[in-house]
């Protein structure tokens, strides 16, 4: 998920939706994302403090002159931890501070003091949501990169029907990781590197008609293209005969065979900064390909076949080898499988996948890796390719960032 092992800092103001916000921490956390809590004092005639501190499984920040939780983590140390502030509710007097750079409590001094992306989730009266100074409010908000979420329409609280419901928590979770991964491209991980990819299956002639190959449909390595394409980097995929396209701007090399493969592989490795191998190749070719159709002539037919070369290895064993990151697609002790390829083909990170089960991996549009190094583990869990490719580029960038220290 977006959310996997990242920081979010919440910030809850005084709404009647407050009461949600245990319901909102829990979510969060079940989507992997480490939570810490801020309340405004109106905030805590809503909600209770320690049921916020029971799901969140961290003492509450309420106040700038709190010497306790200053010492626990001061307000500048938590503005820096987090890698997302989401405010939920925030009410119309919140926006409004916010909107005017206010710093009269913790929730709105943190606001001015984080770094991270600020996405808020409104919760109001329809009228004051509809009120024209909380409209240039929102404006104001909005033209500095603020985000929301919601409100939604429907019966408040008051009995008022109409817009400023508190978007529900689930959908609040989902956008965020939305915006995670918004955030993520914003910020170019991979501007003014070289990554090659290879994707899809390969082709192993059999005489000139016929050719084995494997279910392979490419497109977690097109997914990974075009995450790492959206994060900055210089793309050359190198793919097998597939059913999908590449976009515009990447560089797609089109092979057959996994001699082919390799041979493009090989003749642009020098300049790349990263090699992504996700194809499945043929393990073995036939020792000689007849240059003629073979005729049903005989009751049985035997083929004789050789080892492929090993792109994944051949490209790790250079001596100013680029980072590389392998696939093993396993059915059975995957991570088992999976260590003893890392080691054996010198790999610097390792994705591994089930591919016994039919919902994910090989031609679905799903999948869920398990991302070893040398010294860590990471399991991503089951989401679409796309979002998996966001996530393993992103612990890729981690890792890659460490070796050129
Ligand atoms: O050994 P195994 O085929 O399971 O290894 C899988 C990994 O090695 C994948 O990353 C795959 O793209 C790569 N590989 C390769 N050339 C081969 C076989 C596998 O690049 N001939």
């Amino acid at each position: 998920m977006q959310l996997e092992q990242k920081n979010v800092l919440l910030g809850i103001s005084g709404g009647i939706a407050a009461y949600k916000t245990p319901d909102l921490v829990r979510k969060l956390v079940a989507a992997g994302a480490k939570v810490r809590v801020v309340m405004t004092d109106s905030a805590k005639e809503f909600v209770s403090p320690l049921a916020l501190q029971a799901v969140s499984g961290n003492k509450i920040s309420n106040s700038l002159l709190d010497e306790d939780a200053e010492a626990a983590m001061g307000h500048i140390e938590l503005a820096r931890w987090a890698d997302i502030f989401l405010i939920a509710p925030a009410t119309a007097n919140v926006m409004a501070k916010l909107s005017h750079g206010l710093a009269d409590d913790l929730l709105t001094t943190l606001a001015l003091a984080t770094p991270a992306p600020i996405v808020i989730a409104p919760a109001m009266n329809q009228q004051m949501w509809a009120a024209p100074a909380t409209s240039d409010n929102i404006n104001i908000l909005n033209q500095r990169g603020v985000n929301f979420i919601g409100p939604a329409s429907g019966e408040q609280a008051c009995g008022d029907v109409g817009y400023g419901r508190m978007v529900e928590p689930e959908e609040i979770v989902s956008a965020l990781g939305e915006h995670i991964s918004h955030a993520a491209k914003d910020l170019q991980l991979f501007a003014g590197k070289n990554i090659m990819i290879t994707a899809g299956p390969t082709r192993e002639a059999l005489d000139p008609v016929r050719y084995i190959t494997n279910h392979s449909s490419g497109k977690m390595g097109y997914a990974i293209a075009e995450a790492a394409e959206e994060m900055g980097a210089t793309v050359t995929l190198v793919s097998g005969p597939v059913n999908i396209s590449a976009g515009a701007n990447i560089r797609c090399k089109q092979v057959i065979s996994a001699q082919n493969m390799l041979e493009a592989v090989m003749s642009d490795i020098a300049t790349q900064d990263i090699f992504i191998a996700c194809a499945a190749v043929a393990d073995f070719r036939l020792a000689e390909v007849p240059t003629h159709k073979v005729k049903k002539k005989d009751e049985t037919l035997t083929l004789s076949f050789e080892q492929n070369p090993d792109i994944l290895k051949t490209v790790a064993a250079l001596k100013n080898k680029p980072f590389t990151l392998g696939f093993a697609a396993e059915t059975n002790d995957v991570e088992a499988y999976a260590r003893s390829k890392l080691s054996r083909k010198n790999l610097d990170m390792i994705a591994a996948n089930d591919v016994s089960s039919s919902e994910l991996g090989f031609n679905s549009d799903r999948n869920a890796l398990t991302v070893i190094t040398k010294n860590s583990k990471t399991e991503l869990a089951p989401a679409s390719k796309k979002v998996l490719a966001q996530q393993l580029l992103t612990l890729l960038h981690s890792e890659y960032t460490a070796t050129q220290q």
